[in-house]
Order: structure tokens, then sequence, then C-alpha cells
């Protein structure tokens, strides 16, 4: 795993969003496909911004196709709260990717159609090829995507319960009403199968749970922990994120 060290979280993003417009545009050139596993939360924000400029700018997004880690459930795709409505406003709405591209896990699904629904969704993505690019945030408890402690090195796409820190951690995006119980989220072996991935954290909030994640043993208590030494792993993280954790492994400081 490569762990890269930048002054601040703009240029940590200016950074992974070069790297997935290369990849891009060198597709582009063969008309291949790029697919990209995209997440939420505040953390990948200024990678959209970067990203969005760099389509104005010219890369085309017009071969990208997405797939989203995770969605709350039960959810509608039209609430303000999902993460439909996040990835619309912050980035799909500001770019040439074409709608029918977009993949994001339906919150709204019927209840036993579920575990259908999950199968196909794992089954698209294997049917473009695998993910290419992964970004991913890390949770307070540990997790990637809705991944929460107890998750497997073998999971898949699923429905979940989320733990009381991160119903918590989500309320101020919820606005007083309730924060659901479930989502639906790519499992661990689904992430781990991308070819790159990116794990961004930003702040002294995170450096915790990132040394947490990469300096003790590897278990499903902290599911980020299965990353630890993956190859295709480049942890991106600020200076107050890697305050834990820059003594312990070689940093490439930027
Ligand atoms: C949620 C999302 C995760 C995200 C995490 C951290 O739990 N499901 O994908 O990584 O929040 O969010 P933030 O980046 O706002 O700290």
């Amino acid at each position: 795993m490569e762990l890269s060290v930048f002054p601040n979280p703009y240029m940590a993003s200016v950074h992974v969003a070069n790297s997935i417009t290369d990849v891009i545009q060198k597709n582009n050139a063969i008309n291949r496909q790029t697919i990209l596993g995209l997440s939420t939360g505040n953390t990948p924000k200024p990678v959209y911004d970067e990203l969005i400029r760099l389509n104005k700018a010219g890369t085309s997004f017009r071969n990208v196709v997405s797939f989203n880690l995770d969605e709350y459930y039960p959810m509608s795709g039209s609430s303000g709260k999902s993460y439909h409505s996040y990835m619309h406003n912050h980035f799909f709405s500001h770019v040439d990717i074409p709608s029918q591209n977009i993949h994001i896990p339906d919150g709204s699904i019927a209840e036993h159609e579920i575990n259908e629904y999950c199968k196909s969704y794992e089954q698209k993505i294997t049917d473009f090829g695998g993910i290419d690019i992964q970004i991913l945030g890390i949770g307070r408890t540990g997790h990637v995507g809705f991944n929460e402690p107890g998750s497997g090195i073998d999971s898949i796409t699923r429905l979940v319960y989320l733990e009381d820190i991160t119903r918590q951690d989500a309320k101020i995006h919820f606005n007083g009403s309730p924060v659901p119980e479930k989502a639906i989220t790519m499992g661990i072996k689904t992430i781990l199968e991308a070819k790159k991935i990116y794990l961004l954290a930003w702040g002294e909030k995170k450096a915790e749970i990132i040394a947490k994640s990469f300096l003790q043993q590897v278990s499903s208590d902290c599911p980020v922990s299965f990353l630890q030494g993956n190859k295709k792993l480049e942890l991106v993280l600020d200076e107050p994120a890697a305050a834990m954790i820059q003594n312990e492994i070689q940093v490439n400081r930027i």
C-alpha cells in the first residue's frame, strides 16, 4: 500500500482527481469505459469539485460508468437526504456522464426484493468488468461504505444495520428527522475487488481511526483494517489525519 500525505485536503484532492482523469483520458483514447466506485460524505467533496473543473476543462465523462457504495434504507431517491440527491447535487449534474451510466443502490426497493436486488447490483459491476477506481472515506466506527464492525472480508452488497455512532454522525444531514436504521451497502469483498482504491481522510478527527485501521491487528471489529497492506490501496491523508500513523509507515510526503 502507498501512504501519501498532503498539506491540505485541496492538494490531496487535486492529486486524486488528476489520477482519475489520467485513467479516463487513456481509456477514452481507446474507446474503453472507465468504471468508478464512488462514495459520499464530506470527505470526497473536494475531489468532485476538482473532477467537475477537469470535466469543464475538456476531459469527457461520456465513457464513465459509476457505482455508488451505499444508500440509506428505506430512502426515496428524490429525498434531499438521500445519497442519490447528494451525488446529483455535488457531482453528476455538473458533468457529462450519461444518466444511464449512473448506479446508486435503490433505497426504495421492497424489503422482500432486496436480496435479489443486491445480487443484481453485484452482477452489474461484474458485467462491466469490475471497478477500475474506488474512492472511499472512513467512518468513526472504522466503516467503509456502510460496512460496520462485524462485516466480514467476504461480504458483498447487502442490507445492513447502522451503528448508533454512525446514525449520530449522520444527524446533521437529517434536520431533526430520524436517521434510518438500515442501509444498502457494497461489501468489503466488492470493494477489495476494485483495481485501484483511494481511501481519503482529512482532519484530526480521523487520526485515531486511521491509526486503529492501519496499525492494529486486522479484524472485522474495524472493517477498514481489511485494506491493510493492500497493494492496490493508496491512503491519501492530510497532515492532521496522518498525525498518528506517519512515524510508523513509510510516507510519500507531497
Ligand atoms: C458515511 C458514508 C461513508 C463515509 C462516512 C464518512 O457513513 N456511508 O461512505 O465515508 O460517512 O463521512 P465523512 O466523509 O463526512 O466524514
